[in-house]
């Protein structure tokens, strides 16, 4: 069994990379939805279907533990995946998502006022208030839709992405701690701190190598069954230069290939 590792682009790189530094044993299939990025400006029917059709490859793929390193899709679709779709089709396929551990991090040191920049949907889905406040019901939680940031961080146009960043840090000064609810924004986590200095910024790929390894640590009925020859594979849903030039910076010798 594989561990499978899904996003809407290659913004889930960042996570992928962060969890094969943390455990470079394991065999890993990345898959990239770049033929219906973004996600984040679909409405939620969209997302689940293709978020399910993603999983639904990842399985096919012999993947027998699933990280969705998407927000969006986590916001829209890791509860349905859980409770309706494993049970049903796929029980001894695990699915996780990327929001509980970015909150259960972000608490540790969020006292009265945290930030929530994401996409339209993960926004709107209100997830990340939902549970925070699960936790710390008094906190203030502000979330901030940045939609045009997912567009030039895929592109690679990183002058564009300062100019975004620079514009919404403005509404964001006041917090002490900010989440990057986007797997993308790890990729400009330095443009954020640069604007917000006295901000806390909470990046996915500081802490996902480190939960998965809990995880697993935990759960020895899956670290079990997870082989262990250190293959990597990389398939998006759609090809162009611009993604394997975004690629290749995170991983070097990436060999992307087309489903
Ligand atoms: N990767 C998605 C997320 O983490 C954002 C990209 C998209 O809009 O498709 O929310």
């Amino acid at each position: 069994m594989k561990i499978g590792v899904f996003d809407s682009g290659l913004g889930g790189l960042v996570i992928a990379k962060a969890l094969i530094e943390a455990l470079p044993q394991y065999d890993y299939v990345y898959y990239g939805d770049t033929m219906h990025l973004p996600y984040g400006e679909k409405t939620s029917g969209r997302i689940l279907a293709y978020t399910l059709d993603a999983i639904r490859f990842l399985i096919e793929q012999d993947c027998g533990l699933i990280i969705i390193a998407c927000n969006t899709a986590t916001a829209v679709a890791l509860r349905y995946l859980q409770k309706r779709f494993c049970p049903k089709f796929a029980p001894n396929v695990k699915i996780l998502g990327v929001i509980i551990p970015t909150v259960e991090v972000a608490l540790e040191d969020a006292h009265h006022a945290i930030g929530v920049v994401a996409t339209p949907a993960t926004t709107r889905s209100d997830i990340y208030a939902v549970e925070l406040k699960k936790i710390k019901p008094d906190l203030n939680v502000l979330t901030l839709a940045t939609p045009t940031l997912v567009p030039a961080i895929e592109k690679g146009d990183f002058e564009l992405a300062e100019k975004e960043i620079k514009q919404y840090s403005e509404k964001l000064k006041h917090l002490q701690t900010l989440i990057l609810g986007c797997t993308h924004y790890p990729i400009v986590k330095d443009l954020f701190q640069k604007y917000l200095p006295y901000t806390h910024v909470v990046a996915q790929d500081d802490l996902m190598g480190d939960k998965l390894t809990n995880y697993l640590k935990r759960h020895n009925e899956i670290e079990t069954k997870l082989s262990r020859k250190g293959t990597r594979q990389f398939i998006v849903s759609q090809m162009s230069d611009g993604y394997n030039q975004v690629a290749q910076k995170l991983f070097p010798n990436i060999q992307l290939k087309l489903f």
